[in-house]
């Protein structure tokens, strides 16, 4: 193990944000704010993943409005023993972008893997979803990776040879444009090519009807636009910037022309921010762009699949269609 590696209980955490932080800092901090200078501004979606940003994703899950876990659990619940036997037992579980480990949790016991491994930017859940899941599953080995898989999915050291049954659901691979997500699903089918018996279980959420779209991110509670705003709060912490959480309001919608949902934050009166001590002025209705939800017809992503090296595809659908839930082998 390196030096920002470490054991907890029966748990191991690959600290990869500790390495990076240290070697990488000023670039980091140096996109975060060419980002928000920009005209429009922007920022990564990785910035939402806080703890208290983690909380209200869960919440986010539970509401009326949000489908997409709803029918992606409903399918995993359906279709269980048929994608259990498509993917077979006794291999590496790999969870990218694992968050609370819960939708794993589902999988475990059908696919008795060798080891269980969580990858996520966010280290606290991680490490609380793992000790839970240690408690649960004794003799499955578990390893937390914390890394930013938005630049490299850098998972060599962390991987064996044997198989491996990569888990990405929740459609956050819609996070990525679709040229980034072929690229990020190029590196999955590599890892997946050099272990003869490995393959990729993804979600993918279906473009449909705007105003199902529009509810599921900007729901009646808020709590999206909560998810959304606190992502000031981050910022303010890593930059140590100026922004007030009430001169922003949450604007979520369905771009049915690029094909994605699209998360702004729109200044609701002129302001200006400090961003590193030089003022950064935002005129009244100016947005942040925060996030993008990119929708694909299972026709699209299957293709999104074959170009990035998979071959081998299987899907499982929810009535609509949807939600589909993939197999994919090279
Ligand atoms: C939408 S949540 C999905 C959580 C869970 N897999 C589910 O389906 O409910 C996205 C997860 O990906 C993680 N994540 C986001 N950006 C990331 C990045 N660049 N690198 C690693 N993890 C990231 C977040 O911390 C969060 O746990």
């Amino acid at each position: 193990m390196g030096a920002s590696d470490h054991l907890q209980g029966s748990i191991q955490i690959l600290d990869r944000l500790g390495t990076r932080r240290a070697q990488d800092e000023a670039a980091e901090r140096a996109a975060l704010l060419a980002g928000l200078r920009n005209t429009p501004a922007s920022l990564s979606p990785k910035y939402f993943y806080d703890e208290l940003g983690c909380a209200l994703y869960g919440a986010i899950c539970r509401l009326p409005e949000y489908y997409p876990t709803r029918t992606e659990i409903a399918l995993f619940q359906q279709y269980r023993a048929e994608i259990a036997q498509a993917i077979g037992s006794g291999k590496q579980f790999v969870d990218l972008g694992a968050g609370d480990c819960c939708k794993a949790e589902s999988w475990l016991p059908f696919l008795a893997p060798s080891r269980y491994v969580a990858v996520d930017i966010a280290g606290p859940e991680i490490t609380r979803a793992l000790t839970r899941m240690a408690q649960e599953f004794p003799g499955v080995p578990m390893l937390g990776v914390l890394t930013d898989f938005s630049r490299t999915l850098d998972l060599d050291e962390a991987l064996t040879k044997e198989p491996v049954t990569f888990f990405y659901p929740g459609s956050s691979i819609g996070n990525f444009t679709p040229d980034e997500a072929c690229a990020f699903l190029r590196q999955v089918q590599a890892l997946c090519a050099v272990r003869p018996g490995s393959g990729l279980l993804i979600g993918v959420d279906s473009k449909k009807d705007k105003a199902r779209l529009d509810a599921a991110y900007d729901d009646a509670l808020g709590v999206t636009a909560a998810f959304n705003l606190n992502v000031l709060l981050h910022v303010n912490r890593v930059l140590g910037s100026d922004f007030d959480v009430r001169g922003f309001r949450h604007r979520g919608f369905y771009n049915a022309e690029a094909g994605r949902v699209e998360m702004h934050l729109e200044a609701t009166r002129a302001q200006s921010v400090c961003l590193d001590g030089v003022a950064r002025p935002f005129a009244a209705g100016e947005r942040i762009h925060t996030e993008n939800s990119y929708k694909y017809l299972a026709e699209e992503f299957a293709s999104l699949l074959c170009s990035a090296g998979f071959a081998d595809l299987s899907h499982w659908q929810a009535p609509g269609p949807d939600y589909t839930v993939f197999y994919a082998r090279p």
